[in-house]
């Protein structure tokens, strides 16, 4: 598989980002007092941390006097110092704080000037970094910003997981790779999954919710073999998939007491790449050993089969071929790109006016 700065190199067009609201930037645990991070965000590069406080903070990875990358200079645990001439910056706030050079002879007030600092919170093991519109300035009021996104978990004891793959096309193909119900049969192939021989035609309730659609289903008293598995059985199984803007997938399993959940974003990284991330939690097979293990290896593979299929799918993108969305298995896809393109005009309108059916073959 290429390192996520090959896969640049392999990409097709750029897609259009939504701004002002939250993403997924890194893993939370690689943010430490003693030592800066770095990631790409909506091509905005970032250096994010830990305060020894405990807060984590994420600031544009770039000094505002003359632009070198803060993450090039030194962190205590309170203050990034630049490299550079040592300005120093309380990163939570961006804050300038210190101006090494300045005399008595001078005016200037270092608080007023700040770095790019973005607001950041930690979530479900992810640093969710809220990304403004190009030029907005600082946010200055965190509490009016909409609320990042959260796993539901519905009892105070499960297991949880993550999987992190770099894609090397624009969101929108991630997104729409995501919701697509027509590749399983053929990408995800294997014994422990199904085969292409197992195509039948399927039909699939949807409901318009707020920036997104709901894909609900009820699989009455549920006795086949992976739900026994799970210690499902004789219980209505409900499993809900709602899409929401810009660009989340919860999937949620519920039958009794037993429930599994995901929240799986695609994260453009560049407008050209972008990054599928899966946080899971669980509470079937609590009792079993080394299930986390497991799950973990057969997620990873189902992952690695859609990003193989994708980093062949950059090699045709390249050419920018034109491309279409059918009836119904695409019908998902068109959703997201007309709920997306409300959202970038701020109008409130929805492509669904109520529910629907969608009827497809896999
Ligand atoms: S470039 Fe950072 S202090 Fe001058
Ligand atoms: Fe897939």
């Amino acid at each position: 598989m290429p390192a996520p700065e090959e896969l640049v190199a392999l990409t097709g067009p750029p897609a259009v980002l939504i701004y002002d609201d939250w993403y997924p930037a890194i893993r939370a645990g690689e943010l430490s007092p003693k030592k800066m991070a770095t990631a790409m965000l909506c091509g905005i590069p970032l250096v994010l941390g830990r305060k020894s406080t405990g807060e984590i903070w994420a600031m544009r990875d770039l000094c505002p006097h003359r632009g070198i990358p803060l993450s090039a200079g030194w962190y205590d645990g309170q203050r990034v110092t630049c490299k550079y001439h040592g300005w120093q910056f309380e990163p939570c706030s961006g804050e300038c704080q210190e101006i090494p050079s300045l005399t008595s002879h001078d005016h200037l007030e270092p608080t007023k000037i700040y770095a790019g600092a973005l607001p950041c919170v930690e979530r479900d093991g992810y640093a969710w970094v809220y990304v403004p519109s190009p030029g907005a300035g600082r946010v200055k009021d965190i509490a009016a910003l909409p609320a990042p996104p959260r796993l539901p978990t519905f009892s105070d004891n499960f297991r949880n997981a993550h999987l992190t793959a770099d894609l090397p096309c624009n969101v929108d193909h991630g997104i729409i790779g995501l919701m697509d119900p027509a590749h399983g049969p053929f990408v995800h192939q294997a014994w422990w999954w199904r085969s292409a021989a197992s195509i039948h035609e399927k039909t699939k309730k949807f409901e318009p919710i707020p920036q997104g659609f709901r894909m609900s289903g009820h699989t009455p008293s549920s006795n086949s073999a992976p739900y026994k598995l799970m210690g499902i059985s004789g219980e209505q199984v409900t499993t809900t998939i709602d899409f929401v803007l810009p660009n989340r997938r919860y999937e949620t399993i519920r039958a009794g007491e037993k429930w599994f959940s995901s929240l799986t974003t695609v994260t453009p990284v560049t407008p050209q790449t972008c990054r599928i991330d899966v946080i899971a939690a669980w509470n079937v097979f609590r009792a079993v050993p080394f299930v986390t293990a497991i799950a973990k290896y057969f997620g990873a593979r189902f992952i690695a089969q859609d990003q193989q299929t994708m980093v062949e799918q950059a090699r045709g993108l390249r050419f920018n071929p034109s491309l279409m969305l059918i009836d119904d298995a695409d019908q998902p896809a068109k959703w997201y790109f007309a709920l997306k393109q409300a959202r970038l005009e701020g109008r409130d309108d929805h492509p669904l006016s109520g529910p629907v059916e969608l009827h497809w073959r896999s």
